[in-house]
């Protein structure tokens, strides 16, 4: 994934590679281009998001969310790429030491069952309680 870099950039100035452009057109607005969404109703994802992924369960869920598996980035790959920015970068200290990025036909599969809307925060929360049992026992397990 190169930056690309214009003819007539400016050295120095922020570049982005595709992924991040498609990160910030279609997630970005919501999620903050590093994944700090402040004060509201969006969950923060830096440094938070990755517990999601000590579960299948929580892998799977943060591609059936609407905003993800409803996304207009319709093609799997590309929201593939995204979702491994947002897990690689954005996850910081979150994300698990075994994550192993998503696959465009994992996320193929995923999108085809998004989460509906009702009950959706309860289930968030079953969600991640289980998620971060996981990720502490993971850890206990590490530090002894
Ligand atoms: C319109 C605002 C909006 C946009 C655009 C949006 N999201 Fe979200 N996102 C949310 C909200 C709100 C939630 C909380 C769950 C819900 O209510 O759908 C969420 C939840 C999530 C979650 C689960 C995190 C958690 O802690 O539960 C992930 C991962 C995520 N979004 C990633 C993305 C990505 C990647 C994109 C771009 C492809 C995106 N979102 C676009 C608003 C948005």
């Amino acid at each position: 994934m190169g930056a690309a870099h214009a003819a007539d950039a400016v050295p120095g100035a922020t570049t982005l590679d595709h992924t991040q452009v498609e990160y910030v057109s279609h997630c970005g607005g919501c999620h903050g281009i590093e994944g700090i969404s402040g004060n509201t109703f969006v969950p923060t994802m830096r440094n938070a998001v990755g517990a999601f992924a000590c579960t299948d369960e929580g892998r799977a869920y943060l591609i059936r969310v609407p905003g993800v598996s409803m996304s207009l980035i319709r093609n799997d790959q590309t929201l593939a790429d995204v979702m491994n920015f947002v897990m690689l970068r954005l996850a910081g200290s979150s994300l698990p030491s075994d994550f192993h990025p998503y696959t465009a036909s994992e996320i193929h599969d995923l999108r085809q069952h998004p989460l509906s809307v009702p009950g959706f925060m309860q289930q968030r929360s079953e969600v991640l309680g289980r998620a971060l049992a996981a990720c502490s026992s993971k850890k206990s397990g590490k530090e002894g």
